[in-house]
């Protein structure tokens, strides 16, 4: 009962942010995203009458207890609906540096849900592996699929998962991590959904949300980053309020995410077409066409401030190897 997947992590154009149920991770607004085809996660699950508890290594290190029980909660879904008590072994890697602020949740959940369905004898569907990954990382519904992905939010169990928009070779862009700061971050996304009904600022990005995704799904059609790029940077800002007007307040950004900020504005004004978006960390995402990658690559590569890029495409879903 062993079965192996691969996941990418996923970059959202509208965000995720504020939940309506947090034992399900039912959101209050739909989001969107582009799966990444360089920050991936494998992992491999192996039930075993033989184990007393569920084992978990990370790029092979025991894992800290407070991952394993997030795991263990996630395989309790999964034995529950195969009627299977065995404890497993999980043995995870990641393509990409760990702590480099880059959320893995969503890789994670997503490539464990997928192998866990498998080690198990579940046939699911994709709808299905999407609602079930969200249990374990909202965000990690949206990385079953490849390509440009849409979280429609529902307002239950069923009728919250992701689909797909287009697939991976549709538009070529790329995302282009800045990466400022290599911290843990101090709170959670989990607390910090929690915490988005405390600020006064929620209602006004929900209502600019309902005004993005149309044009965000226009834009994907058309693969028309003049059109998108203002909405993910409308949204990240919006995103960040929420978290810097809740109680306590979330503050994510180092001075290092506002001077990108500005030379973004600065490259975009020099005709360079280049786009922010920012999650819940310090480091900034650029979004841009592949052509011009190598450009804004060189000059993200020439801030003394940036300790390192990291640079994906658009890229499959879960695979199972
Ligand atoms: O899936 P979570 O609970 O880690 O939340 C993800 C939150 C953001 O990355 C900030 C936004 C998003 O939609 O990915």
């Amino acid at each position: 009962m062993r079965a192996r997947a691969n996941a990418g992590a996923n970059i959202a154009f509208i965000k995720y942010w504020g939940v309506r149920d947090p034992e399900f991770n039912i959101p209050l607004n739909d989001s969107v995203s582009m799966t990444l085809d360089a920050a991936r996660t494998t992992t491999e699950v192996e039930f075993s009458p033989r184990l007393d508890a569920d084992e978990l290594t990370i790029n092979g290190q025991p894992a800290f207890s407070a991952a394993r029980a997030r795991v263990s909660r996630h395989l309790d879904l999964l034995r529950e609906r195969a009627g299977v008590p065995w404890r497993a072994r999980v043995d995870s890697w990641n393509t990409f540096p760990m702590g480099a602020g880059l959320a893995s949740s969503a890789a994670a959940f997503a490539a464990l849900t997928a192998a866990a369905a498998v080690a198990l004898g579940l046939r699911l569907s994709e709808r299905e592996l999407s609602r079930l990954a969200r249990r374990g990382s909202g965000s990690a519904a949206r990385s079953i699929y490849g390509g440009y992905v849409w979280w429609h939010a529902g307002h239950d169990d069923a009728s919250s998962f992701a689909e797909p928009l287009a697939p991976p070779d549709h538009w070529d862009l790329r995302d282009i991590v800045a990466v400022v700061a290599e911290e843990e971050k101090a709170v959670s996304s989990a607390e910090g959904h929690r915490l988005a009904h405390t600020s006064p600022f929620l209602e006004a990005r929900l209502a600019q949300v309902e005004r993005l995704l149309p044009r965000v799904r226009r834009a994907i059609q058309q693969r028309d980053l003049t059109l998108l790029g203002p909405c993910l940077e409308a949204d990240a800002l919006a995103m960040h309020f929420v978290m810097m007007s809740s109680t306590p307040p979330l503050f994510y950004w180092a001075p290092e995410t506002v001077a990108l900020i500005k030379a973004v504005h600065a490259w975009r004004d020099g005709g360079l077409p280049v786009y922010f978006t920012i999650d819940a960390g310090p480091n900034v995402h650029l979004i841009c066409e592949a052509a011009d990658a190598e450009r804004v690559i060189a000059r993200v590569r020439a801030l003394d401030y940036v300790r390192s890029v990291i640079v994906s495409g658009s890229g499959e879903g879960v695979v199972l190897e």
